[in-house]
């Protein structure tokens, strides 16, 4: 009824008076602080029937009508005539929430596909100064069962429900809307019930003539950040952030990646604005108040977390156009033609762009790709059609002033982000559990382009020390997830990706091996060709296919998806009684805590080989047992996971173990790169989880100072990196730190500086920290020496080695060194990201409890410190043993003013928490996490802290049991 009246209030009036009228709404007068506000001012000004529409309205005889414009969003009452259904026992719910019967199509977890859209038409009004916007929306659908709803996603978003209409588009007559509401109990949902059931086959136009959203200040939805200028005012922007759900938080939407159509964008904001979406711009027409309206190009399909938008002040593009008339522009906030980084991003894209075109045969489509960088953004790089939005701090790398680590990472993030338009944009994900699908493959293929770029690089021993180990690590903790959970469609963090992306790489490489590589090239080149989405089962399913049916792809390795964690496998050489020796091989659940035993097992393809035999042997372990015939000479090491290749573990009985160590010391280089990478990792992590005794793995180090290889000094330097953490406060911390530092120092001695070869440079880097970190007096004084000329001349330093020497200068300096890099910090000169956050992390290396207090006080005033760096300074600090308890004791002591100043940014107190609770040892120190979680009612952060406490519970208790063994183990060994 209400809307009836509103409806013939405004049907008389010309079209462009079709506002919304203004009503109180609370979304409006809050601002980022919380802050009463004035409401802003609609770009229109308010025709003055609105006025009266309103007073007309107020005075109204209908209380009800009053009711429903003050509070557009009420709850839903069921219609008497809907009998309720029988709940939908296939797709049960996955949370622990009490099960809600679900009795509507709006309570189902997917939006039934009765109807499908085809196409939207958005317009929003943008301004990166107001933190409201609103936007109007037509979207049309295609009916494929009778249903008199339409239902859309909606979050955070607000509709006014009287000026929504229907047409049914194939006869052009106007279907009448009985009632629009919105639920919300596990879900918010948009409903538009039509009086008369929607006819299949025909194609239906739903017309949202206002809603309003607010810019937050971190997603999902629109988001603000902000790029310190070199001189002047710092530049805002409004960008998206919309995976796994952030689009219903922009516009109402069916939001499903299965669900693809065609978008038709408008912006209006002001001309001096610069408004980036997925397509191309089109035109752009004058309005009044010095704004404007920029209509962009229709998109292809897309899913709605694809269609990416992005507005911004004073900044400039660098563009380059493909020989087939494609733009590349890359963005920034500094004058592209001082530095050559905004070149080298350029380049990096174009290059990623026809190396993968190359490798795959198929082209890139999109008419404009648009790289924009971002402050602070959470994730390394979100992936939008034809707008790829990179952290600043991983797009702007300058060939002679970044660190050769720097490089590769930023080379590594722009070649993903590229890759995802073949596998996540082209081909996407069909729900978001199957978003592992689309990660893995992409992922695969940003390292085969990353080889394009790198070709003196191998990939594979990269690719595994820099993905796969880190997602064995995140991987093995108590709440880690199923690839295919139904959990990604609530969140999906930076850890949860990375396990995505490693697990998911590592699965692949394990079909890859049974399928062999023609049928899988094939499979890939199936899934370009013929598919728009994809799930689990199609990815098996098309692998099948591609080797006529030979292999059940499904069948063998769906456990690794479905599964949350990874199995270890233990070989264990045996003599039977009759004098015949087998290996027995075991399956079990791998978790650094023994409390998750679980029953879960995998079908694991154990290739393994022994000295004497040039190829590895696989065996299907499908069991949690299998023996084999042990037919190795006696005395002979036997390896398992040979190449690497496998998302499990390896545990070996002691005299093996010994066999392997040994070998190692004698001649290291029978095993390749990543084995001894994969032995380093798996003994220390089996170590970690009490499954093996440390002594054992420290063995594995006893050859490190032959080793000359980036990679296993890698895994070896972040494992014991993480065994002194945890023996932080014990006896053997100095002899191991200096075991530690004269294994660096051998191995060092035989490189220099500036090394010609990639590999090398990144080792040097390497060695050259741990040296200064774990005391070597040489390379300490090395490291002062260049700071001093660096502080008092100007003098260069080389980028591999700066983060080194600026630790150890303000480690060993006092007030007037940390000034002089604070002032580094704050300089106007300073253009580069990867600079401003090199110098914050280095300030938190000083050994004064005063400088560092103070430094910790600021990230409290938001004046010094910015915002998106905060994170960063706790993470720095945690990472050093005299940082670490300051920065928890700072956090202990102030939660509630930390609380308060990032009450709307929860990921940087998640940030925080979890930077200085991960590391502790004592007793003393959990009592006090317990104390801190009964202050916090947020289930995230709580969970962040149960999961610390679990954690500090497991490193007391492993004190307890090998403390003894490591210094008894030290005492055996020259140190
Ligand atoms: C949607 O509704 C508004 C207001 O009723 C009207 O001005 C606009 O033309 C409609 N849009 C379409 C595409 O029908
Ligand atoms: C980028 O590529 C262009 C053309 O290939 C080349 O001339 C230029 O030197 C490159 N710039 C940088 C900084 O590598
Ligand atoms: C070490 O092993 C490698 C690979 O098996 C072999 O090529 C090399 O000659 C061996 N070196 C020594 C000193 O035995």
């Amino acid at each position: 009824m209400g809307d009836g009246i509103c409806e013939i209030a405004i049907d008389g009036l010309p079209s462009v008076a079709r506002q919304a009228p203004p009503r109180i709404d609370p979304v409006n007068q809050l601002d980022e602080d919380g802050q009463m506000v004035a409401i802003p001012e609609e770009p229109y000004s308010i025709k003055r029937w609105q006025v009266f529409c309103i007073i007309f309205v107020i005075l109204g005889a209908f209380g009800g009508v009053v009711y429903f414009i003050v509070l557009p969003i009420k709850s839903y009452k069921p219609p008497s005539v809907l009998k309720p259904k029988p709940g939908d026992p296939s797709r049960p719910f996955t949370d622990a929430t009490p099960e809600i019967p679900k009795e509507y199509p709006w309570e189902q977890q997917r939006i039934p596909n009765d109807l499908q859209p085809y196409e939207y038409r958005l317009t929003l009004r943008l301004d990166v100064t107001k933190h409201v916007y609103s936007g109007s929306l037509v979207i049309n659908l295609r009916c494929y069962h009778p249903t008199e709803y339409i239902i859309l996603d909606i979050q955070d978003v607000r509709i006014s429900d009287n000026l929504v209409s229907v047409i049914d588009l194939s006869t052009g007559k106007i279907q009448p809307v009985a009632d629009t509401f919105q639920v919300s109990d596990r879900r918010t949902r948009y409903i538009i019930s039509v009086a008369d059931k929607l006819r299949v086959g025909s194609i239906y136009r739903a017309n949202i003539t206002t809603f309003t959203g607010r810019v937050t200040a971190e997603p999902p939805g629109l988001y603000t950040a902000m790029h310190r200028a070199r001189r002047g005012r710092d530049r805002r922007m409004i960008v998206s952030g919309l995976k796994p759900t952030g689009a219903r938080h922009v516009f109402p939407c069916m939001d499903d990646p299965a669900m693809k159509a065609t978008f038709d964008v408008i912006i209006e904001h002001p001309s001096d604005q610069t408004a980036l979406t997925s397509s191309p711009s089109e035109s752009t027409t004058t309005l009044p108040n010095g704004w404007v309206r920029e209509t962009f190009y229709r998109t292809s399909k897309l899913s709605t977390h694809l269609l990416g938008f992005a507005l911004f002040e004073g900044m400039t593009e660098l563009e380059r156009f493909s020989s087939r008339g494609q733009v590349v522009r890359v963005w920034s906030a500094f004058d592209p033609t001082s530095s050559p980084a905004a070149e080298v991003a350029l380049n990096t894209t174009l290059d990623a762009i026809s190396n993968i075109k190359d490798l795959l045969g198929l082209d890139y489509l999109l008419q404009k790709t648009d790289v924009l960088p971002v402050p602070g953004q959470i994730v390394p790089y979100d992936v939008y059609s034809g707008l790829l939005m990179v952290r600043d701090t991983l797009l702007f790398c300058d060939v002679d002033d970044s660190s050769i680590r720097d490089q590769l990472q930023c080379a590594m993030a722009l070649n993903h982000a590229v890759a995802h338009y073949w596998f996540g944009i082209s081909v996407t994900a069909a729900w978001w559990s199957d978003l592992w699908v689309t990660e893995a493959l992409s992922t695969e293929l940003a390292y085969e382009s990353l080889a394009c770029h790198f070709p003196e690089l191998s990939m594979d021993p990269i690719q595994l020390v820099e993905s796969v180990l880190p997602a064995f690590l995140y991987d093995g903790h108590s709440e880690t997830r199923s690839l295919n959970s139904e959990a990604w469609t609530e969140t999906l963090d930076g850890s949860e990706k990375i396990v995505m992306s490693g697990k998911g790489l590592t699965i692949l490489k394990m079909v890859r091996s049974i399928v062999y590589d023609s049928s899988y090239m094939r499979a890939k080149k199936t899934i370009l060709a013929s598919y728009g989405t994809i799930n689990t089962s199609q990815l098996w399913d098309t692998l099948s296919q591609a080797t006529d049916s030979f292999v059940n792809v499904s069948l063998v390795m769906n456990n690794w998806v479905s599964n949350a964690g990874y199995p270890y496998v233990t070989l264990r050489q045996t003599v039977e009684d009759n004098g015949a020796r087998r290996i027995y091989i075991i399956q079990e659940p791998f978790s650094y805590f023994l409390t998750s035993r679980s029953t879960l097992h995998w079908n694991i393809p154990v290739a393994y080989k022994t000295k004497e035999q040039s190829d590895a042997r696989v065996l299907w372990l499908n069991d949690s047992v299998k023996n084999i015939s042990d037919d190795s000479p006696m005395g002979e090491w036997v390896l398992g996971k040979v190449d690497s290749n496998g998302f499990y573990r390896v545990n070996y009985g002691p005299g093996n173990w010994k066999l392997l160590s040994d070998q190692l010391l004698t001649n290291h280089t029978v095993f390749d790169v990543s084995t001894r990478a994969s032995l380093i990792d798996d003994a220390f992590n089996l170590a970690r989880a009490s499954r093996l005794l440390i002594p054992t793995a420290l063995d594995l180090t006893r050859y490190l100072d032959k080793e000359d290889d980036y990679v296993p000094w890698k895994a070896a330097l972040r494992a014991l990196h993480y065994l002194l953490t945890v023996l932080s406060k014990s006896q053997s911390y100095n002899s191991l730190k200096a075991y530690i530092s004269n294994k660096v120092v051998v191995a060092m001695r035989r490189y220099k500086i500036q090394e010609d070869v990639i590999r090398r440079r990144l080792l040097y880097s390497e060695l050259f920290e741990a040296a200064c970190r774990y005391g070597d007096t040489n390379a300490r004084k090395t490291a002062i020496e260049l700071f001093r000329k660096w502080r008092t001349r100007r003098q260069r330093i080389d980028p591999d080695i700066r983060k080194s020497v600026l630790q150890e200068g303000i480690a060993s300096g006092g007030q007037s060194e940390w000034n002089f890099v604070w002032r580094k910090y704050n300089s106007s000169s300073t253009t580069s990201p990867q600079d401003r956050q090199l110098f914050l992390t280095v300030l938190a290396s000083s050994q004064q409890d005063y400088i560092l207090y103070r430094y910790l006080g600021w990230t409290k005033d938001g004046f010094n410190i910015r915002r998106e760096d905060v994170p960063l300074v706790f993470r720095s600090m945690a990472d050093t043993v005299a940082g670490r308890e300051l920065a928890w004791k700072f956090v202990f002591g102030n939660w509630r003013e930390l609380q308060q100043r990032f009450a709307d940014t929860p990921s940087i107190q998640e940030e925080i928490l979890r930077s200085v609770s991960s590391q502790m040892t004592s007793g003393y120190e959990l009592k006090q996490l317990r104390q801190l979680k009964e202050l916090i009612d947020i289930p995230r952060l709580r969970r962040i802290l149960e999961r610390a406490e679990e954690q500090t519970d497991l490193h007391i208790r492993w004190l307890a049991g090998n403390e003894k063994y490591v210094s008894d183990w030290l005492g055996e060994t020259d140190v």
